[in-house]
């Protein structure tokens, strides 16, 4: 079996971070998203995985390499337009050849990983099979309906939701699956939509089988869900502290991991908090849920259930930030001279909430 991980879209919902960098590279409790997809993939014993890249893809090859790191096999394949993930798989068919393969939404991640759900789907020799989560707002995602244990039918946004099953980023398919992609044309928003190809496979007498999936399950598609995803890692994360230099008027309670280089000096920091290499804390406090990468610089500041990327500085901010996703290299800081006025040099689609 192959694996396909589809990290072509443009991620406009995570703008202006996309502007300069993967959305599949934005770090959760300090790795990227996209090393979770690669590692569930890994986990389930695939060795050859075809990482369909767009305009951020030179990124991803940078990061990524040939996947030696952990011991699978990457190929990249270019989707130059993001026209669908039904698309996504045109585009991978030389790759795929007649293989079954699993294919793996890049900006997905899943408690357990998807090990688990596999097995199910080898024993029952489906043709397709979809994994589910139960959710409390159906009108918003793709539904699926199940008649003993198989799937009937699956509708994109339901407006009359017929179950509360939502199909989550992992599906698993035989070559027929390509036949199905043949069959169908766009949709309205003008994409090759995978659910239509499902529907076809089953209208046309094909297995498709659904698990519902123990545990968790995030799209890290929009700011809220980085922050809600960062949670639930740190969540199960063990306290390591072997590593940091903390002076003697510090306080780190709870599970913190701490870095390489890294100074906490006159702060308090109250876990599950992650922290980085090279990292500076001073005077500060960070509070649950928050993940500062490597070389970030905190002084006489508080923060809490946030995500701090590579360099970022944050200095003398009076009110406590909380619900931050700040990119690399960003300087935040509390004007000293006079005129004491605010001052922003913001790019596009960036957002600032002030007290
Ligand atoms: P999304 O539906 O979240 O789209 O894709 P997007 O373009 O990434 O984000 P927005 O809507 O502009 O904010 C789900 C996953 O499928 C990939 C995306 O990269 C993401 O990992 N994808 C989507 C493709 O690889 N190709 C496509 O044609 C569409």
């Amino acid at each position: 079996m192959k694996a396909i991980i589809l990290c072509a879209g443009k991620g406009t919902r995570l703008r202006p971070l996309t502007y300069t960098s993967a959305k599949h590279l934005i770090p959760i409790a300090n790795k990227p998203v996209l090393f979770y997809g690669i590692e569930a993939i890994r986990d389930c014993g695939i060795k050859d995985i075809g990482l369909i890249i767009g305009e951020t893809g030179e990124d991803i090859k940078e990061e990524i390499g040939n996947g030696a790191k952990w011991g699978v096999n990457i190929s990249y394949i270019e989707q130059k337009e993001a026209l669908g993930l039904a698309h996504a798989v045109v585009m991978a068919r030389d790759f795929l050849g007649g293989d079954k393969f699993l294919m793996y939404l890049g900006d997905n991640l899943l408690k357990n990983g998807v090990k688990p759900y596999i097995r199910k789907c080898k024993e029952g020799d489906y043709n397709a099979f979809v994994l589910l989560t139960k959710v409390d707002n159906p009108r918003q995602f793709g539904i699926a309906e199940l008649e003993d244990g198989k799937v009937v039918r699956v509708v994109e946004k339901p407006q009359k939701p017929a179950s509360n099953l939502a199909l989550i980023g992992v599906y698993l398919f035989d070559k027929n699956v390509h036949l199905a992609i043949d069959s169908i044309k766009p949709s309205a928003r003008g994409e090759l939509e995978i659910t239509d190809a499902i529907q076809w496979l089953i209208d046309n007498g094909y297995k498709v089988g659904a698990e519902v999936i123990k545990g968790w399950w995030k799209d890290t598609g929009k700011p809220e869900d980085i922050l809600e995803a960062n949670r639930l890692i740190l969540e199960d994360m063990e306290r390591d502290i072997s590593e940091a230099m903390v002076d003697e008027s510090s306080q780190i309670l709870g599970r913190v991991k701490i870095g390489k280089s890294t100074e906490i000096i006159n702060s308090k920091i109250l876990g599950p908090v992650i922290i980085g290499n090279k990292v500076r804390v001073i005077d500060s406090y960070i509070g649950p849920f928050t993940s500062l990468s490597d070389g970030v610089e905190i002084k006489k500041s508080e923060i809490e259930y946030s995500v701090v990327i590579e360099e970022t500085k944050i200095e003398n901010i009076r009110g406590r930030m909380q619900r931050c996703l700040i990119g690399k290299d960003v300087r935040i800081y509390h004007s000293k001279d006079l005129p004491l006025v605010y001052e922003f040099i913001l790019g596009d689609h960036s957002k600032v909430g002030l007290l």
